[in-house]
């Protein structure tokens, strides 16, 4: 598949006021401005197909996903490695796609939030969080439910010192982390 082109360079960070409450951590969000046209070509991996895309060799794979490959279910949270709204899977263990730059990710496997219903079929760990209701806002879910993936193919049946400490780098400002712990068990029931 080939992306829309968006050709800019992406290399500088400034404070950007959000429109509405929809930031679950600032009021303001750390952004990125385009400054030039330098780009190269990158073919990355992601839910099984080879994305090419033209991007800055310094661009992080959270705006690759989002800007130029429409992926908008991994989440922009803090920007700076700290919420984990941003975590996808790299060769099935969870990263914070703000932190990683997408021209060192050739050639290994990316998943995305938009990989796991397969056939119509929620995955397992989407099931959980709707059955046990765990969200509110909603905007750290899709970094939660990926981690809490990436958790139970590591470990398929965590105790809960296991749950609360793999997922402690999520975030949830809404206060549904119970709710999230209880997810993470029914779907480690279900692979049991
Ligand atoms: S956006 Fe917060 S950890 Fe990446
Ligand atoms: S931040 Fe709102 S549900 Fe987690």
């Amino acid at each position: 598949m080939v992306a829309n082109k968006k050709r800019i360079r992406y290399n500088k960070l400034v404070d950007v006021p959000l429109l509405g409450n929809c930031c679950p951590s600032h009021h303001h969000r750390r952004a990125i401005i385009a400054l030039t046209n330098e780009v190269m070509p990158l073919v990355l991996t992601i839910n099984g197909a080879d994305h090419k895309v033209d991007a800055p060799a310094d661009q992080k794979l959270l705006y690759v996903l989002r800007d130029y490959l429409g992926l908008t279910g991994t989440k922009y949270g803090c920007g700076e490695g700290l919420c984990g709204a941003c975590t996808v899977l790299l060769e099935g263990k969870p990263i914070r796609s703000c932190l990683v730059p997408a021209a060192s990710l050739s050639g290994k496997k990316i998943t995305t939030i938009e990989d796991l219903e397969q056939n119509g079929h929620l995955h397992t760990v989407q099931e959980a969080f709707l059955k046990e209701e765990a969200f509110q806002c909603g905007y750290c879910t899709s970094g939660m439910i990926m981690s809490a993936v990436g958790l139970l193919r590591e470990t398929a049946q965590p105790n809960d010192k296991q749950i609360i400490s793999y997922m402690d780098g999520n975030v949830c400002r809404c206060g549904t982390q119970p709710r999230i712990v209880e997810a993470v068990r029914w779907a480690a029931r279900q692979n049991g």
